[in-house]
């Protein structure tokens, strides 16, 4: 892992909403690179949070990638009206797709980039067999839902497997971590493999968020 290789995604979960798009042009200013979008149906996970319109919205106001994280019970239903609205990764969960193959299927076939992820209690197996056909591998290493929850150790073991899956399939998809990511375990999951790292409370709740990006961009200089 390298300094050009660690992309940033902030997760606008823990934003303020009220200023979302003062928010978001703050954490763009801040260097970065991705925008974790959550959305949540109160249903796969007890919580709701956005839909299409305000991901449309959020396409206006910036030009940072929308990383947009389906957590619904039936991601078919809606991946059309997300691709609508701007998307550029949408990830769908193993848990919520009994057709997984023809699901990225649906993503690709739209212009969007396919994601793919697994709460912390599922096997790596559920994404062998479509780990070639995907531009993002999403391990979760905390249970969904909400935002500022603790990291859940046994994931980094997870993460080294399937950043090992992914090599050995020749993906070039990139491997994304989303749970409790903070600067003081960066350095772990970075050696894990992680090339995304979503932070939502260590950017949204820090002072600075410029300084907070730099601090994770630091810590991946070092390894
Ligand atoms: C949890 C969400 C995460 C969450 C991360 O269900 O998928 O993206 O916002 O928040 P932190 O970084 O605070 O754990
Ligand atoms: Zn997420």
């Amino acid at each position: 892992m390298s300094f050009t290789t660690v992309h940033i995604a902030p997760s606008i979960l823990s934003a303020d909403f009220a200023h979302l798009a003062d928010e978001i042009a703050a954490v763009e200013a801040a260097g970065a690179d991705l925008l974790h979008v959550d959305v949540m149906d109160g249903h796969f996970v007890p919580n709701l949070t956005i839909g299409p319109p305000i991901v449309e919205s959020l396409r206006k106001v910036t030009a940072l990638p929308l990383d947009v994280h389906l957590m619904v019970t039936n991601p078919d239903a809606v991946i059309p009206d997300f691709a609508q609205a701007g998307a550029n990764y949408l990830t769908v969960h193993t848990e919520t797709c009994p057709h997984l193959h023809r699901t990225i299927q649906s993503i690709k076939e739209h212009g969007v980039k396919a994601g793919v992820t697994l709460n912390p209690s599922t096997s790596l197996s559920a994404l062998e067999e479509v780990v070639a056909d995907v531009d993002l591998v999403l391990i979760m290493s905390v249970n969904p839902g909400f935002g500022g929850q603790s990291f859940i150790p046994a994931c980094l073991d997870k993460l080294r497997r399937a950043r090992q899956l992914i090599d050995q399939a020749g993906s070039r998809a990139l491997l994304e971590v989303d749970g409790g990511i903070k600067v003081e375990n960066a350095a772990k999951v970075l050696k894990a493999g992680a090339d995304v790292l979503v932070a939502g409370s260590a950017i949204f709740r820090s002072p600075n968020y410029a300084d907070t990006i730099a601090a994770f961009r630091n810590v991946a200089r070092e390894l």
